[in-house]
């Protein structure tokens, strides 16, 4: 019999929009692999039990990014209702949306990550900031480069806003150069891609899901050396963190910085523009394959009375 797969998608983050994108490719994929599935936007917590109690679906298929959906929230759920689930745990899921907390863990483990500080939007507003210009202002916890400013001169440090004082963000060194990004799958990073906006000098949520705004150059065009250190920091913190299923790292290149850590994203975008199944597709792993080897690495924290 085949499995029963929940794939969950929507939410409540940021990235709603791009969730139910990655949800219905996934499904589609998913069925045509011969898997039975459901596709459930998740509006409220109460309906997805009843909707899990009455599939009873065999694996739920984590297609949803962000808040509730990428920090481990929705997987301190499921463990407690005991339904396996893809991609990462509560913990790597909680550190990895955790912008600040994650380049703790690189910097403990080697990974070079950009001079940084943390603190609230109202704190930044009233006593600025030590990081010198050019610097880059983000939310500590979001994706998609929502929110994300960068600052080059008292114009553009005007232009930083938040509409919550109380927001945690994160100010850091703008890192010059090339935009990369690795994908690690059941724990072998294959390739680095190199982002090239063709309009923005950086890369925006616009420019991220609008096709043939950004130019993917798959290998990246760097040095042999640039794209090791690359997988070697992606592998490394995705076995750090024990993430599980899929993992992509984000970073920035240039000759005198070298490869600077970004963030690493657990529910990466499986969308058809996605990079992961990109970089899948030019190691031999079609989407749909991808897409059921996440299915068949799914896993929940096992219930121990100890
Ligand atoms: N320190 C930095 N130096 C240069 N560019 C940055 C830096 N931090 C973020 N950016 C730019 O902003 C984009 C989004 O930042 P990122 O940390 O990847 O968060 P997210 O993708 O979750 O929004 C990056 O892809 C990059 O283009
Ligand atoms: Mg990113």
């Amino acid at each position: 019999m085949s499995k029963k797969v929940l794939v969950l998608k929507g939410g409540f983050s940021a990235e709603r929009e791009v969730s139910l994108v990655t949800g219905e490719s996934v499904a589609k994929a998913l069925r045509h692999k011969g898997y039975d599935v459901i596709e459930h936007d998740l509006q409220n917590g109460f309906e997805l039990v009843r909707v899990l109690e009455k599939e009873k679906p065999d694996v739920v298929f984590n297609a949803l990014h962000g808040n509730f959906g990428e920090d481990g929230e929705i997987q301190g759920f499921l463990d407690i209702l005991q339904v396996p689930y893809t991609h990462s745990g509560v913990e790597a899921s909680l550190i990895g949306m955790d912008k600040f907390l994650a380049k703790e863990i690189c910097r403990q483990n080697g990974i070079k990550v950009a001079e940084g500080e943390k603190k609230t939007y109202a704190d930044y507003l009233q006593k600025g900031t030590t990081i010198l210009m050019p610097y880059v202002v983000k939310p500590v916890s979001d994706g998609s480069s929502v929110g994300v400013f960068i600052v080059k001169n008292k114009e553009d440090a005007d232009k930083v806003f938040y509409d919550n004082p109380s927001r945690e963000i994160l100010i850091e060194k703008f890192i010059d150069g090339k935009e990369l990004t690795c994908m690690v799958l059941e724990g072998e990073a294959y390739v680095v891609t190199e982002l090239r906006p063709q309009k923005e000098a950086f890369y925006n949520y616009e420019s991220k899901y609008t096709d043939g705004m950004t130019l993917h150059v798959l290998p990246a065009e760097i040095p042999d050396e640039a794209a090791e250190m690359c997988k070697k920091y992606a592998k490394k913190l995705h076995q750090v963190l024990g993430c599980n299923g899929v993992s992509r790292c984000d970073f920035r290149y240039n000759e005198k910085d070298g490869v600077v850590f970004l963030e690493i994203n657990t529910n990466p975008g499986l969308t058809s523009l996605s990079l992961v199944p990109e970089q899948a597709k030019y190691v031999g792993i079609s989407y749909e394959d991808l897409c059921a080897k996440l299915v068949e690495t799914a896993v929940c924290r096992p219930i121990k009375h100890d």
